[in-house]
């Protein structure tokens, strides 16, 4: 079996391609990269072929995570019936991510840090607008959701 996620956030520049990087990492490190697949998309369009936010991915490498190959998408509704799993990083994705849901997929749709374990809050802030201490944030939680991610994915395969 494999199990299929996607990251979303509203660029796709910052917070769900550090997901995407992150989590990548620990599939890796668990030997799990040809059940698990991942992959991120913003619900907006501005950055659509964009690499990642040059801050988000500077806070990146300083923890070890490579980003620069990474180009944002736009989610469309197809990703419902390609992803098992679709995960917001803040409410306003998952409003976004629920009005566009076909009614007859079977897709996990929440968000990221509920289907984590652990974590203190329910959403991961927006840096963009915010200085430099919100990349490292969004790391920090992301980093903190991802063991209990992979453990509920792993339940799956
Ligand atoms: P992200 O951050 O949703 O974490 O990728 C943002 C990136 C760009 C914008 C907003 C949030 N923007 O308004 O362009």
């Amino acid at each position: 079996m494999t199990v299929s996620v996607l990251f979303v956030c509203l660029g796709n520049i910052c917070r769900s391609p550090t997901a995407e990087a992150v989590f990548r990492e620990r599939v890796i490190a668990a030997g799990l990269e040809e059940q698990i697949l991942i992959d991120s998309a913003g619900t907006g369009d501005w950055h659509i072929g964009r690499a990642p936010d040059p801050r988000t991915r500077e806070a990146a490498a300083r923890r070890g995570y490579q980003m620069d190959s990474l180009r944002a998408r736009q989610v469309s509704p197809q990703d419902f019936y390609e992803f098992d799993v679709v995960l917001a990083m803040d409410n306003a994705n998952l409003s976004d991510l629920q009005a566009m849901q076909p009614a007859d997929v079977t897709v996990t749709l929440g968000r990221f840090l509920d289907y984590a374990s652990g974590a203190a809050v329910s959403e991961v802030p927006d840096p963009y607008y915010g200085g430099e201490d919100g990349f490292d944030r969004v790391l920090d939680l992301i980093e903190g959701g991802a063991d209990g991610l992979l453990d509920a994915l792993r339940e799956r395969l």
